[in-house]
């Protein structure tokens, strides 16, 4: 039995506290991570607020990378030593949907997602006073160790800094495979991201990389803006005080946008996303909202042949996509250093969650020696 430290929520609204948690052996296609770098993400935040619900206590945390420290003795795909960013979209490879070639919707994934355990439904985990744990997306990563399926650990070339190399694991993955995985930008096409938060600026870095003609990029703080300039944006809009559709269509000659990428996970940004677009374009959102929530519409923005897609994870492969971004990162094409904003200390946590809700970054990493 070991033992570790890991960011628990006892209750929404509440401090995440940072407790000593009981590992309990691992079953044969186990995986032992050491973290070395954990990334803080808005859906974190939405756990801890309420509005994404999961049953408690839960250890939180869902993009990091490591160091493989133990594997089950059926585990495949991986072995001690490795450097692994990690998954949180497991798959059982032969259910309706995995037979269609879309883990995310995976039988088994979405039944025991909302679980927070793993698909055996045994959590690994435990309080010293014996309660079960919670993992978060099958992770569960702001802790010294993370134990997870074989297939969710994925190994990368060992150059990546793990701070960097955890960012691939969420935001990354989630923001340059919507641009670059549903192969819905064209060589010269007017791209709109809506949200230049940690998933907004990966998406304006694939729209870059599909061969984007202009990209706008869209977002309340002239901070992010220009960051978005950096990384590939040709147009910032501050929603707060330009209209966003007005400049979709004065850069189309009056159509609208051909993709609209939203990354903000407002009411709002889905109103822009769906006006912005032109005639027959597409809209891809990755944001959300409660999902006991409405949102309105203007009628007449959804018509006229649009097509109109909510995607999770980017479409990822990360068998497949975590080693491309990871290259990407190395030669240059991908940046990822200028994503972090602060590197923390697990007991800094909560002071991270709270400059997150203030937006005063992109994101902050918690560091694991
Ligand atoms: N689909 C997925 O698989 C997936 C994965 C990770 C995160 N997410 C979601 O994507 C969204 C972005 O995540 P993040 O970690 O980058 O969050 P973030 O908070 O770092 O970034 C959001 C950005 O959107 C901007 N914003 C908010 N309201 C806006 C508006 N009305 N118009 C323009 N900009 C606005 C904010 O200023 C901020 O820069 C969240 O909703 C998150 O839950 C989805
Ligand atoms: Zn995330
Ligand atoms: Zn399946």
């Amino acid at each position: 039995m070991r033992s570790f430290r890991a960011a628990v929520l006892h209750a929404p609204h509440t401090p995440v506290s940072i407790v000593p948690v009981t590992l309990a052996a691992l079953k044969p296609t186990d995986v032992l991570v050491r973290i070395r770098a954990a990334g803080l993400c808005h859906t974190d935040l939405e756990v801890i607020e309420g509005s994404l619900r999961y049953p408690l206590p839960i250890v939180l945390g869902h993009e990091a990378a490591g160091v493989v420290e133990q594997v089950g003795a059926a585990a495949r795909g991986v072995k001690v030593g490795d450097h692994v960013v990690l998954s949180w979209n497991p798959h059982c490879g032969h259910c309706f949907y995995c037979d269609r070639d879309a883990p995310i919707l995976c039988e088994q994934y979405l039944g025991e997602g909302p679980k927070a355990l793993p698909f055996d439904g045994e959590s690994r985990l435990s309080l010293s006073d014996g309660r079960m744990l919670q993992q978060l997306m099958f992770l569960g990563s702001f802790g010294e160790y993370c134990v997870v399926a074989d297939q969710q650990a994925i190994p990368i070339p060992k150059e990546v800094p793990f701070d960097r190399a955890c960012l691939i694991g969420c935001g990354v993955m989630t923001g340059v495979g919507a641009a670059l995985n549903l192969g819905a930008i064209a060589h010269g096409d007017a791209v709109m991201v809506v949200g230049c938060g940690a998933v907004g600026l990966s998406a304006v870095q694939g729209a870059r990389l599909a061969g984007a003609g202009t990209i706008i990029a869209v977002d309340l703080d002239p901070a992010k803006l220009e960051l978005a300039g950096r990384l590939g944006a040709s147009v910032g809009v501050n929603a707060s005080s330009e209209d966003a559709i007005a400049v979709a269509r004065r850069e189309t000659a009056g159509r609208g946008v051909d993709v609209v990428i939203e990354a903000a996970g407002s009411s709002s940004a889905f109103r822009i996303t769906a006006e912005a677009v032109r005639p027959g374009g597409q809209v891809i959102w990755l944001g959300k909202i409660d999902v006991n929530k409405d949102v309105s519409f203007r009628w007449g923005s959804l018509m006229q042949e649009k097509r109109i897609r909510r995607v999770s994870y980017g479409n990822a492969r990360p068998r497949r996509d975590f080693p491309l971004l990871a290259r990407a990162y190395l030669d240059g094409s991908l940046v990822l250093d200028e994503l972090i904003s602060r590197r923390i200390r697990l007991e800094e946590i909560n002071d991270g969650f709270a400059a997150l809700k203030r937006g005063e970054t992109i994101r902050s990493v918690v560091m694991f020696d």
